[in-house]
C-alpha cells in the first residue's frame, strides 16, 4: 500500500483525476483475477466490480452525456456496473456481483484505460459546469477505494488459510491510555459544508444547531477497553442494548468485534496478528457502539457535537481537506484517522437540503432512511478525502467497515 503515499491531493483537476484513477489500479495490483472476483456477502462487492463501476460512473455521467461522439467501450457494461441508479435503468442484481467471472480483471483494466484516455482527451474542453461532475467522480472513486479495501478484508477473512492482502503500516500509536474529556461548545453553532470547495450534497446547506452542555472524549475507545466490556458481560446484558441491537446480536451470535479470534489475535489486511490492545477498536456495529457507551456511563456524540468539536478545536479542518488517510494513521487522539466514529445521529436531510440534479441526485438523498452517520475517517480513507462536515453513513448493524467509537457525555 506504500503507493498511496504518492497521491497528491492538491493540484489541478486533471492531475487529481489521473492520480485517483491510478491509485485504484495500484490497490488492485496485488490481486489475482480470482481474488478480484469473490463477493464475500451481498453488501460487499468484488474488487473487479469496484474497478469497473467507478469507470462506468465517469463513462456515463461525463462521457456519454457530454462528449459528442463518445462510443461506449462495451454497451453491456451499463447493466453490469450500474450500482443503484434507477434513472439509468435495470441492472445486475447486487447480491450476484460475485458471479461475474467475465469480464476478466484484465478486460476491466482495458475498460479503465479506454475511459481514462477519453476523459483526458475531453477534460480540457469541458464547460465549467461539468467540472463539478468530474469532481464528484473523483470523490466517488475515493469512496470506492475505501470500500475496495474493506471488501477485500472481508473476502480474505473468508479463507481459512488466511491470505494477507499486503503489508500494512504499524498500528497507530495510542500511547494515550487514560481517557480525558474536552468540554464541547454549548449554544448555537453552525454545521455543514459552506459554499465553495467540494462537498457531497448531503453536507449542505450549512445551518445552525443547538448544542447542550456536553463533553467529548479526547480519543477513541481502545481494544483494551472493549475487552473489559466483554469481560464484564457486555454482550450478555440486555439492559445495555437497544432492542433491535439485542435481537441482531442474538440472531447473529455476535460476541466480539468482527475480525477478533478468541485467542487474542485478529484478522487484518496484513494477515492474522496479535491484537494491539492500545489501538482503537475497529469493526464494531452501531448497536455495539451504543451498548458500549451505555456500559461506560456515557453516550455516543451527535453528529453536530462531533463536527463542531472537530472544526472548532482545529479551525483549519473546518471545511478543508485534511491529511488523514492510509499510510499515516493519526496518533489516536486526532479526530481523523484509524476508524470512522459512530454517532447517535440518523442520516437525514439538513434543513433546506436539495439533492444534486439529474441521476446523480440519487447519490445520497434516497438513502436517508435507516442509516446512522459516522464522522472522521479511517486508515483506509484516501488522503484528501476527509473534512469535518463529511457524513459517512451505514445501517446500524454494519461492521465490515473500519468503524469504531468515541464517547460523549452530558455535562
Ligand atoms: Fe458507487
Amino acid at each position: 500500500m506504500a503507493t498511496q503515499a504518492h497521491l497528491e491531493p492538491a493540484g489541478t483537476l486533471a492531475s487529481r483525476l489521473i492520480a485517483t484513477r491510478k491509485l485504484t489500479l495500484d490497490l488492485a495490483a496485488p490481486l489475482s483475477d480470482a481474488d478480484a472476483t469473490i463477493q464475500p456477502f451481498p453488501d460487499a462487492s468484488p474488487a473487479k466490480w469496484h474497478l469497473a463501476h467507478t469507470t462506468w460512473f465517469f463513462e456515463t455521467f461525463v462521457l456519454r452525456d457530454h462528449v459528442l461522439g463518445y462510443r461506449a467501450f462495451d454497451e453491456r457494461y451499463a447493466f453490469l456496473f450500474n450500482s443503484y441508479y434507477e434513472a439509468e435503468g435495470p441492472r445486475h442484481a447486487r447480491p450476484r456481483r460475485g458471479m461475474l467471472s467475465r469480464p476478466s480483471l484484465d478486460e476491466v483494466r482495458d475498460y479503465r484505460a479506454f475511459v481514462d484516455e477519453a476523459l483526458e482527451r475531453a477534460l480540457p474542453g469541458l464547460p465549467p459546469a461539468l467540472i463539478e461532475l468530474v469532481e464528484l467522480g473523483i470523490n466517488h472513486e475515493q469512496q470506492h477505494q475505501e470500500l475496495f479495501l474493506t471488501d477485500m478484508l472481508a473476502t480474505l477473512a473468508e479463507n481459512p488459510i488466511e491470505p494477507a492482502y499486503g503489508e500494512l503500516p504499524a498500528a497507530a500509536c495510542c500511547a494515550i491510555e487514560s481517557l480525558s474529556w474536552h468540554r464541547g461548545r454549548e449554544g448555537i453553532v453552525e454545521i455543514g459544508a459552506s459554499d465553495g470547495g467540494f462537498a457531497f450534497d448531503a453536507e449542505r446547506p450549512r445551518h445552525r444547531m443547538f448544542l447542550p452542555r456536553h463533553e467529548i472524549a479526547a480519543r477513541r475507545v481502545t481494544n483494551r477497553e472493549w475487552r473489559d466490556f466483554i469481560d464484564d458481560g457486555g454482550y450478555k446484558r440486555p439492559a445495555l442494548w437497544l432492542s433491535d441491537g439485542w435481537a441482531w446480536m442474538q440472531e447473529q451470535g455476535i460476541a466480539a468485534p468482527l475480525y477478533w479470534h478468541g485467542d487474542g489475535t485478529e484478522f487484518t489486511l496484513g494477515g492474522r496478528r496479535e491484537i494491539d490492545w492500545a489501538a482503537a477498536v475497529a469493526h464494531v456495529s452501531h448497536y455495539e457502539a451504543d451498548a458500549f457507551a451505555r456500559w461506560a456511563g456515557a453516550r455516543l456524540p451527535t453528529e453536530a457535537e462531533w463536527e463542531d468539536f472537530a472544526s472548532s478545536s482545529d479551525p483549519a479542518l473546518g471545511n478543508q481537506l485534511d491529511e488523514a488517510g492510509p499510510v499515516v494513521p493519526s496518533a489516536g487522539g486526532g479526530m481523523f484517522g484509524d476508524v470512522w466514529e459512530w454517532t447517535q445521529s440518523a442520516f437525514t436531510q439538513y434543513p433546506g437540503f436539495a439533492p444534486a440534479e439529474g441521476a446523480v441526485g440519487e447519490y445520497n438523498g434516497k438513502f436517508m432512511s435507516g442509516q446512522i452517520v459516522l464522522k472522521g475517517a479511517s486508515c483506509a480513507t484516501p488522503r484528501g478525502h476527509s473534512r469535518a462536515s463529511y457524513r459517512n453513513f451505514f445501517p446500524p448493524a454494519a461492521r465490515w467497515q473500519f468503524t469504531g467509537v468515541r464517547l460523549a457525555r452530558d455535562a
